[in-house]
């Protein structure tokens, strides 16, 4: 099959298909084996051929059906290119190289034994992922799936659970009623803004229009991030799932999905999940029998900065040049074709779902508890060296300089950076020279405890805050 080919299976025309699929899909999945290569960053350090070789490798050994190769998204450890996972073990290698595949599979796929020259630092203690500080410390909330499923396969999705909140607020809530749990979640904007979700789409629905239409911002313009890359490209149907759910809070017509043309894998796995979910009775016409109907259409943007800004965007959506303009009327009073519209963060999607299930009161909980309750949650964050990345020249720069190595985490929001730079593998020492929040204008250098360069006012007192702990 082919990755734009959409495999067929069951509409699921209800919550309680949903659950019964996903039942079945879990009892199938107990206990196989899969080798998880992340199919994404990795690709430029020769993840494919990895790939194709445990793939051959398998059949060579007479284990299809038994093994599966899984092509993944991030694994987040990215400076150990490329990365696989092996479950049912949990055993991460980094580093893998064609020629010792054979041995992988016949010790550890087989046999759950480690290789050591593969592990995090080189340390057999640290093979799995409960032993490996840089996990062990995390709380993967909206990266839950990201490396675990295969993100153009909707049944790994399904069996993870991913479009049961969907069906629960389709089925069983009012639009308003979502509106007010958004609300008590305290959700804010992970857009840069920080602007309270529920707060935004209230005023939506506030505004009379013809129609409403959402729009999920994943131009991801700021450089050197790649937080909403790894959600689209790692676990599309878990925002396609949340777009799911604000577009019916905010009764929506039309969704829209405008992602920069240089995330060509993002762009390609969003598409794909849309197709499969269509195909499989999640998106269109009335959705999970719930009456409701929504289409979702990907917008490829041409990377010009300012179209991540709401206006431009809405601007650069209608055909017209991507040019801001002046606000008010904000885009959720008059927004695409003067009509009433949201435009959220792809991480503020993400999250949707999760509010759904926990609840807004449970989820307002969750982070850090100094930024409790005015800034509750996860954010996920890209770490990367000055200089990192997926990108081979940036690898040999990185080396060059010594650098830190990139990674994406995800901790509770709040959580002091200086901590979260401290788990590093086992390595030169290195001290803290650049750590990037959730967005460009999050970025914050050494000196910036002192206030000398340029972090946003709003956001001073706060990365103070974290940098001194
Ligand atoms: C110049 C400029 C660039 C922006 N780029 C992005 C971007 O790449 N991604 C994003 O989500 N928001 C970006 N924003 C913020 C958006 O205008 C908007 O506030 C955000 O998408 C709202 O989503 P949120 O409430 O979920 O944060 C940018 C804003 C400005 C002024
Ligand atoms: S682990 Fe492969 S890109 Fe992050």
């Amino acid at each position: 099959m082919t990755d734009t080919m959409v495999e067929s299976g069951p509409t699921i025309s209800s919550p309680e298909d949903l659950a019964s699929l996903r039942d079945q899909l879990a009892a199938a999945a107990e206990g196989r084996r899969r080798v998880l290569v992340c199919s994404t960053g990795c690709l430029a350090i020769g993840a494919r051929e990895v790939e194709a070789t445990f793939r051959s490798e398998v059949a060579a050994a007479g284990l299809i059906g038994e093994v599966d190769v899984v092509q993944t998204g991030c694994h987040g450890l990215c400076a150990m290119a490329p990365v696989a996972v092996i479950e049912p073990y949990d055993i991460v290698y980094g580093r893998n190289r064609v020629k010792y595949i054979p041995d992988v599979i016949s010790q550890t796929v087989m046999n759950g034994d480690v290789i050591r020259r593969f592990c995090y630092g080189r340390d057999a203690a640290m093979a799995h992922v409960e032993d490996i500080p840089f996990y062990a410390h995390q709380t993967k909330r909206v990266l839950r799936n990201v490396g675990r499923v295969d993100p153009q396969r909707i049944d790994d999705a399904i069996q993870r659970g991913v479009y049961a909140a969907a069906g629960k607020a389709l089925t069983t809530m009012a639009p308003d009623e979502i509106v007010e749990e958004v609300k008590a979640s305290a959700l804010r904007g992970r857009g840069g803004g920080g602007f309270p979700a529920g707060l935004k789409w209230e005023i939506c629905k506030q505004n009379p229009g013809n129609d409403r239409y959402l729009i999920c911002n994943a131009d991801e313009g700021d450089p050197g991030a790649f937080m909403d890359r790894a959600l689209l490209e790692g676990d599309p149907h878990s925002v396609l799932e949340g777009m799911i759910i604000s577009a019916y809070a905010i009764e929506a017509t039309k969704g829209f999905i405008y992602v920069r043309a240089e995330y060509p894998i993002a762009v390609r796995h969003i598409r794909k999940a849309i197709d499969e979910a269509r195909e499989r009775g999640l998106l269109g016409d009335n959705i999970l029998g719930s009456g409701y109907s929504l289409d979702i259409e990907v917008r490829e943007g041409a990377g010009a900065f300012v179209c991540g800004e709401e206006t431009a965007m809405i601007a650069s959506l209608e055909g017209e040049r991507g040019m801001a303009r002046p606000k008010p009327p904000y885009p959720a009073v008059r927004g695409y074709h003067g009509e009433p519209t949201i435009i959220n963060n792809v991480e503020t999607f993400a999250n949707v779902p999760l509010i759904i299930d926990e609840g807004g009161g449970d989820h307002r909980l969750q982070g850090h508890q100094d930024l409790r309750p005015r800034r509750p949650g996860q954010q996920h964050r890209p770490r990367r060296g000055a200089d990192g990345g997926d990108d081979p020249r940036h690898r040999l720069r990185r080396r060059r300089r010594n650098a830190p190595q990139s990674r994406v985490q995800s901790r509770p929001d709040g959580r002091p950076i200086r901590r979260m730079c401290a788990r590093l593998p086992p390595g030169p020492p290195h001290r803290l020279r650049l750590a990037q929040g959730g967005r460009g204008d999050h970025g914050l250098r050494r000196h910036d405890r002192d206030g000398q360069h340029d972090v946003h006012r709003r956001h001073r007192p706060l990365l103070h805050r974290l940098l001194r702990r």
